[in-house]
């Protein structure tokens, strides 16, 4: 991989001694997410012994507060989380006050004379989005956006998502590039850390067999899914401003549409694979302004039985107005403009509330142009598919025709199977260790690029002005289906059914 070193499982890889500072280190995602993918990062020795933690939030906590609530982060708990926490040091501040910035330059000065002189930085942005402008203002102000040690490294992690739309995605870009150069910024999107979203990358460009079937001479549509159970549970309030495009359309659909859409890269380098996967979503067709809803279904889940338990409906969740429109579910017919993939529609849909929690793309191929034995089969044969499913239980399954035994000749679909943990046993990194590591390392690969984001802007933004207007259609599920009708009659218009997880 790129610009540092690889953070394969076979290979150690070398973190610099370095401080990780968290913006947003009281809220959930610091809690959840980042302190488990910290403490597996230290137990499994991929850390330095040089390395740490400072959070900074405006909720009022002693070092001694903060580090209790780290360390009660990782259950079970860990000798070596232990160890880690004790080190940890934490700042009360506003974002916008240069007193933070002060106390944090003190902070990050102790601990390099403490680790002996070098003490990298690496900024999580992990609080709201509306911060991120001034996070970045204020490191600026304080000087803390440069290195203070020669071949060290000060770098920015950036959560999703990034912008609201087209026009603040390149705002921000604006101001995070007159304080950062580009090789500073890491844009997270945790799909890209999945061991199967870059098994995508394996399948495709490691096996000579897939890639020559892999265009729109073989390929009759292509189908991407992610569906989760879970509703809005306390996320109301955000999941309101968000809904289902900005919240995974515009970045984890579009990231794995990328990976299966792009050309084979010239190098497996960051840059290498990210100018690929710009140029595939540049293909992607503008959305029509006309019509859109033969095009485009957004719907919300109403009251309904989701894994056999009562489920509410999205305008009943706490923090959402009972009059809201804001889709859950988006099923969208892409087009893509270019030699491979002309004429191959690209259905998608995402949804929360639906039957199950699934992701998987589906390469559906072209019927065989001629089944000579077809008038002895009472039922049609389904045409090849090749299933990649990325969660849960990750895999991936061909599915062909098969001789049923006997003496007439009957062909039926079956699957040759492949389970990723039946066949694997070396211990995978789950996408925030990953990325961490990565993050470290300094290898960009798996993180956004700039034109990658305002590529994936410019292909939901007609979407989001048509879900402002309130003429749009609003279809409804009930929880636990999968889906509205109208998400159905959408395929069926092109004589295609969605597969059914
Ligand atoms: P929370 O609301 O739980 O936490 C937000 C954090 O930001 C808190 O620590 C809060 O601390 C701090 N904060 C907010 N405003 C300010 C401010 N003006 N000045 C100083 N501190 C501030 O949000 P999440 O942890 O859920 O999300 C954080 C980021 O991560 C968001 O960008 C979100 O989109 C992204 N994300 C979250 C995921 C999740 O599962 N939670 C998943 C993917 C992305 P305090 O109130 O103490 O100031
Ligand atoms: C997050 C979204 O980015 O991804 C959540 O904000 C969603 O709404 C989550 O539930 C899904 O991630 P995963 O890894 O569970 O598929």
């Amino acid at each position: 991989m790129s610009d540092g070193a690889s953070s394969s499982a076979t290979q150690t890889p070398s973190v610099a001694p370095s401080v990780l500072v968290i913006f947003g280190a009281s809220g959930d995602l610091t809690s959840r997410k980042l302190m488990p993918a910290l403490a597996e990062l230290i137990d499994r020795k991929f850390l330095p012994e040089h390395f740490s933690v400072v959070g900074v939030a405006r909720t009022e906590m002693s070092d001694d507060d903060f580090r209790t609530r780290m360390h009660e982060a990782v259950q079970p708990a860990l000798p070596s989380w232990d160890t880690a926490t004790a080190q940890f040091r934490y700042i009360t501040g506003e974002y916008n006050e240069p007193a933070t910035f002060a106390k944090l330059d003190e902070v990050l000065n102790e601990f390099e004379v403490a680790m002996g002189g070098v003490c990298n930085r690496l900024y999580y942005f992990a609080a709201p989005p509306s911060t991120f402008p001034i996070l970045v203002d204020s490191l600026g102000q304080a000087g803390l956006n440069q290195p203070t040690t020669p071949g060290g490294f000060v770098r920015i992690i950036v959560e999703k998502p990034y912008g609201r739309d087209a026009e603040s995605a390149l705002e921000l870009d604006r101001v995070v590039h007159a304080v950062f150069d580009e090789s500073q910024v890491y844009r997270i999107d945790h799909y890209l850390g999945k061991e199967t979203v870059q098994n995508l990358l394996a399948l495709r460009f490691a096996n000579a067999i897939f890639e020559p079937l892999w265009n729109r001479q073989y390929v009759d549509h292509v189908e991407v899914t992610v569906s989760e159970s879970i509703g809005v549970g306390h996320r109301g309030g955000f999941y309101e401003e968000a809904g289902a495009l900005r919240d995974i359309v515009q970045n984890h659909v579009m990231q794995v549409l990328a990976l299966i859409l792009m050309e084979p890269p010239a190098t497996m380098d960051a840059n290498g694979i990210r100018d690929e996967k710009v140029k595939a979503l540049r293909s992607v067709v503008d959305f029509p302004e006309t019509d859109l809803d033969q095009r485009v279904v957004r719907a919300q889940y109403d009251i309904g039985l989701v894994e056999d338990e009562k489920a509410i409906g999205y305008r009943n969740e706490e923090g959402v107005s009972p009059q809201s429109s804001t889709e859950t579910y988006v099923a969208m017919n892409l087009k893509v403009d270019n030699w491979r993939w002309a004429g191959v529609p690209i259905y998608v849909r995402t949804g929360k509330r639906l039957p199950k929690r699934i992701t998987e793309v589906v390469m559906h191929f072209r019927a065989a142009p001629h089944l000579a034995f077809a008038q002895k089969m009472s039922k049609k044969l389904e045409p090849n598919s090749l299933i990649v499913r990325i969660q849960p239980d990750s895999g991936i399954s061909l599915r062909f025709g098969a001789k049923v035994p006997g003496q007439a000749f009957v062909v039926r679909t079956t699957s040759m199977d492949f389970a990723y943990d039946e066949q694997f046993t070396e211990e995978d990194l789950d996408g925030y260790e990953r990325l961490l590591l990565d993050a470290l390392l300094g290898d960009q690969t798996l993180f956004i690029r700039s034109d990658e984001v305002h590529e994936a802007w410019r292909i939901v933004t007609p979407l989001l002005r048509a879900f402002a207007d309130p003429d749009f259609p609003l279809a409804r599920y009930a929880a636990g289906t999968w889906g509205p009708t109208e998400s159905d009659a959408m395929v069926q218009r092109d004589g295609r059914k969605w597969r059914q997880p």
